[in-house]
C-alpha cells in the first residue's frame, strides 16, 4: 500500500478543532477592525482557499473577495528573493482596505512583495492574515496583523490548503510530512 493512500495517517500538528477555534478568534478581531470600511479580502492562491472559505463565513460585515497568485523563485534551499505574479486580482484595490489571506508565511518574501504591490496600487490600507507563521515572520518588512499559529521549526507541513507536490490540500487539519521524498511517486 502506498504510504499516502490514507492521508489522515500523517502526524497531526494542529487539529481541525484547534484551527476552527483560532479562525473564530481571528474573525472576531477582523470584524471589529473593519466594520464600516470598504474591505476586500484577497486570498493568495492556492493554499489560502481553505482558510478564506472558513474565515468569510465567520465575518458578518460587507466585503469583497478576490484572489491573487504569486510564486517565489529560488534554487530550492535558498530563495532568490524574486517573486513573480502568476494571476492578478480582478477588482481594483484603489480606495479599498485590502486584507490578504495566507495559509503560511515562510520566508516572508511573498507577503513583502504583495504588501508593496497593493500599496502601489492605491489601497487605503494593506494588512495580512496567515494561519501559520514560521519563526515569527522574521524577514517580514512589516508585522503581520493577524497570525494564527507560530511554527518554530523547519517541519514540512501539509493540509488545510497546504500541499506537497499538489497533494494533501484536502486534509482538514495540519499535519507534519517528515519524509517528503516518500511521497514523490504519488
Ligand atoms: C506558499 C504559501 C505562501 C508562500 C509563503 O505558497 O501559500 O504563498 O508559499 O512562502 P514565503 O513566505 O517563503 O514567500 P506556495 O508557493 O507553496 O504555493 P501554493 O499556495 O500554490 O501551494
Amino acid at each position: 500500500m502506498h504510504p499516502a493512500s490514507h492521508l489522515d495517517q500523517l502526524p497531526v500538528l494542529i487539529s481541525s478543532e484547534e484551527i476552527a477555534a483560532r479562525v473564530n478568534e481571528l474573525a472576531t478581531a477582523i470584524e471589529a477592525d473593519y466594520a464600516g470600511r470598504p474591505l476586500t479580502l484577497v486570498g493568495v492562491l492556492k493554499g489560502a482557499f481553505v482558510l478564506l472559505a472558513d474565515l468569510v463565513r465567520r465575518l458578518n460585515i460587507p466585503l469583497w473577495i478576490d484572489f491573487i497568485e504569486a510564486s517565489s523563485y529560488g534554487d530550492g534551499a535558498q530563495s532568490s528573493g524574486a517573486v513573480k505574479l502568476i494571476r492578478d486580482v480582478s477588482h481594483d484595490p484603489a480606495g479599498r482596505h485590502v486584507l490578504m489571506v495566507e495559509d503560511i508565511v515562510d520566508t516572508g518574501l511573498t507577503m513583502n512583495y504583495l504588501f508593496e504591490l497593493f500599496r502601489a496600487r492605491g489601497a487605503l490600507s494593506v494588512e495580512a492574515a496567515s494561519l501559520l507563521v514560521r519563526h515569527g515572520g522574521a524577514r517580514l518588512q512589516r508585522p503581520l496583523r493577524y497570525s494564527g499559529f507560530d511554527l518554530e521549526s523547519e517541519a514540512f507541513v501539509v493540509g488545510y490548503g497546504m500541499d506537497y507536490r499538489g497533494y494533501f490540500r484536502n486534509l482538514p487539519h495540519i499535519a507534519r510530512l517528515d519524509r517528503p521524498a516518500d511521497y514523490d511517486a504519488m
